[in-house]
């Protein structure tokens, strides 16, 4: 027996900078005209299309970039494998080579796919990101998860794939909607109750502030959100530990989402799931009642429905077992022990998460 071994140990350094701004489109297309790229290809949807889309690209060809737009229908529903490829088929069909740049310009939605279009797309070519919506901001553009989404669930096929960088122009938030600040207000008080009991009163504080769009403190929010994000990302990029408590609120929130039949947001549903979780972890004398009532009026006072009206529970609890979370078959969750500490992995019986969403009804 002959043995040939092919060495591959990893030294890869894939830091990028995340950088926050008003009305910086001028400095993102001025930074990209120095880094000599073949062509540039933005993806977007025909939401941010109409907003942003035209204006960005008139902005890249008035500097000579040898750019190129791509839109398609805006929604999760279209977050799939076929959106996909019909996106690198007019890719390939542009002449995008592999020194070329993909840009994506927009929402959660157009983050995940671009980025998995680039981590795939001649096997592996450089992104970057512009987060349009608060959610993208503050979560889904950090930290080079990429993913569509097949019947069996969202995010069920993916990559991790960093982006270059992340250009967050808090001035897009402009045109957002009141229940679009909300989705993404969701992560940023989940970021707040898992590792930053500071950043918890500061919400407690300025909340209103955040949703009224007040510029300073939304900047200050954002920053501080960001900063925790790539804090946990840098330390477990992969999800192997720490990075799961990002997690917290999302086992009962996926189910939620899903047993709602997607009418129910990704913001109102982890806001529903964070309620929930904190309760359950109430119920097993994981935290006390005093930080639970804090975090659950915290919640509640930024406008998030905390009742579960007409979901049917069963169904909830039937869909957290086919959370991405799960140990064969057992859903874990992420439940805090206090504001600013959470405990990972932990497995919760059936009546006691039964019996937390009766009690939400
Ligand atoms: N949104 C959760 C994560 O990036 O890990």
């Amino acid at each position: 027996m002959d043995k040939l071994r092919l060495r591959l140990v990893k030294k890869i350094d894939d830091s990028y900078d995340i950088i926050i701004g008003n009305n910086i489109f001028q400095d993102i297309a001025e930074g990209l005209c120095s880094l000599k790229l073949g062509k540039i290809a933005i993806i977007t949807d025909n939401n941010v299309n109409v907003l942003y889309g035209d204006k960005f690209l008139k902005l890249l060809k008035s500097k000579n970039l040898n750019s190129f737009m791509i839109s398609f229908n805006a929604g999760e529903k279209n977050k799939t494998r076929k959106t996909k490829s019909k996106i690198e088929d007019v890719l390939a069909s542009q002449g995008l080579g592999r020194g070329g740049l993909i840009i994506a310009l927009g929402g959660g939605v157009v983050g995940d796919l671009s980025g998995f279009i680039a981590s795939t797309y001649m096997r592996g070519i450089s992104f970057i990101q512009i987060p349009t919506t608060l959610l993208a901001m503050v979560d889904s553009s950090i930290g080079g998860k990429t993913a569509v989404d097949t019947e069996k669930g969202k995010n069920m096929i993916g990559t991790f794939y960093q982006p270059k960088r992340v250009f967050i122009d808090i001035n897009t938030l402009e045109t957002l909607s009141d229940d679009e600040m909300l989705n993404g207000l969701a992560e940023i008080i989940k970021h707040a109750i898992i590792i930053d009991e500071k950043f918890f009163v500061f919400l407690e504080d300025y909340v209103s502030k955040i949703l009224a769009k007040d510029n300073n403190v939304l900047v200050q929010a954002i920053k501080w959100s960001c900063n925790i994000k790539k804090k946990i990302v840098e330390n477990d990029e992969t999800e192997k530990s720490l990075r799961k408590i990002l997690n917290f609120g999302h086992t009962i929130g996926h189910a939620i989402e899903k047993a709602s039949n997607y009418q129910i947001t990704h913001g109102e549903g982890v806001a529903l799931g964070m309620v929930a979780e904190t309760k359950i972890a109430f119920e097993m004398k994981k935290i006390n009642e005093r930080e639970m009532n804090k975090i659950i009026s915290l919640i509640e006072k930024s406008g998030f429905n905390i009742k579960l009206s007409k979901i049917d529970i069963k169904e909830i609890y039937d869909n957290t077992k086919f959370d991405k979370k799960n140990k064969g078959g057992i859903p874990l969750y992420v439940l805090p022990t206090k504001i600013g500490r959470v405990e990972a992995d932990l497995e919760v019986k059936e009546e006691v998460v039964l019996q937390v969403l009766g009690g939400m009804k």
